[in-house]
């Protein structure tokens, strides 16, 4: 009747995650056999499904959580579904030992097309465009489309992931909540991890109340990533002006030029990055309140060109804020809740 149980217990019956025992896991990536990669939560393993359907099963570090507040969790996260969501299938509790298993996603993470080396896909321009309109989809459903409002403080290349399509899949979201770590990690790891893309909101008081805006500044420079197909902050390039690429294209739009020197590409590439700048740029915005919402991030990356309004000046520095605004700012990096400081630990 059903092929196979996970198809009827997920697709059918909507039950949500289906409990693996840990002998099922070791059974499903045969033995820990091949590596898919490693982040701040441990490493994640390719396996096979009992249905004949590959999974990337994340094997996870030592919890501060207890089995239950895990199920609790995992079961409001395997709830989540999306095209531009990566699907937790199922998990593993069993003593001390946590796993987590997710749709295999074959086409990897952003990163490798973003920074492409030589021999790797190259994505056209279109395509990275059509790829940012589903990261901002699927980060949208997480804010407002289901049940409850889910931040996912950790957008970056790495964290989307591609179909055999290249259709982006938002992955990591809720693992923050659902697997706090250790806590002691917290500044040095926010300070070497992903720094570009975290929310100054974060690290400093009194910018802004901690909110979605948060996902918004890091999707912005993720954003801005994909336009450019280069690092937003990059020490390597040829002129000093340009190592911080997000006010460097500011100046350049700003002062009327209406392309980037860039070789071999169209008028309608000129266009496609054009659109995805501008938008980064408002999502960028040191306060979260001059930022807008990924609906609205929607609206203009779908918008035509000329009916985008160039913002304020996107800040890399507090310092550089008006001096009334610079009063209010404590240079203190700090943390605002424990939720928060945890969602910053442990990220490589
Ligand atoms: N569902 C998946 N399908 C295919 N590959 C995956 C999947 N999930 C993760 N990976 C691969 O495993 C790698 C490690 O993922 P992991 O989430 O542990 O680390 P990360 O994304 O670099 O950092 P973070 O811990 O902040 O999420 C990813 O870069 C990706 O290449
Ligand atoms: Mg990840």
């Amino acid at each position: 009747m059903y092929t196979n149980i996970e198809h009827f217990l997920h697709n059918d019956h909507n039950f949500g995650p289906i409990r693996y025992s840990y002998s099922d896991i070791k059974k499903m990536t045969n033995r820990f056999k091949q590596k898919l990669g490693e982040g701040g939560y441990g490493c994640v393993y390719k396996g096979k499904l009992r249905s004949g359907h590959f999974g990337a099963i994340k094997l996870l570090g030592k919890s501060k959580t207890n089995g239950q507040e895990f199920i609790s969790e995992v079961a409001t996260i395997g709830r989540i579904h999306h095209t531009n969501v990566v699907q937790l299938i199922g998990y593993c509790v069993e003593g001390s030992k946590r796993a987590l298993v997710y749709d295999f996603m074959p086409n990897g993470s952003l990163d490798k097309y973003i920074y492409s080396r030589e021999g790797s896909v190259r994505l056209s321009i279109k395509q990275m465009y059509e790829i940012s309109l589903g990261v901002a989809q699927g980060i949208e459903y997480l804010h407002q489309g289901c049940d409850m409002q889910i931040l996912h403080f950790d957008i970056k290349p790495h964290n989307i992931l591609l179909d055999h399509n290249f259709i982006p899949k938002v992955s990591d979201f809720g693992l923050a909540k659902l697997y706090p770590t250790d806590d002691s990690i917290v500044s040095l790891t926010a300070a070497r991890g992903t720094m570009g893309y975290i929310a100054p909101e974060l690290f400093y008081k009194n910018i802004g109340g901690v909110s979605f805006k948060a996902d918004v500044y890091s999707f912005g420079m993720l954003l801005m990533e994909m336009a450019s197909k280069r690092k937003n902050l990059n020490a390597m390039v040829e002129h000093l002006s340009q190592i911080y690429f997000p006010l460097w294209v500011y100046d350049q739009y700003s002062h009327g030029k209406d392309h980037l020197e860039m070789v071999d590409v169209t008028e309608e590439e000129r266009a496609i990055i054009k659109k995805m700048v501008i938008t980064a740029l408002w999502c960028i915005q040191l306060k979260p309140s001059d930022r807008p919402s990924m609906k609205k991030v929607i609206e203009m990356l779908e918008e035509d060109v000329e009916g985008l309004q160039i913002p304020p000046k996107p800040l890399l520095y507090p310092q550089e804020m008006p001096i009334d605004d610079l009063q209010q700012i404590n240079l203190n990096p700090t943390c605002s809740n424990v939720e928060l400081t945890c969602t910053l630990s442990a990220r490589s």
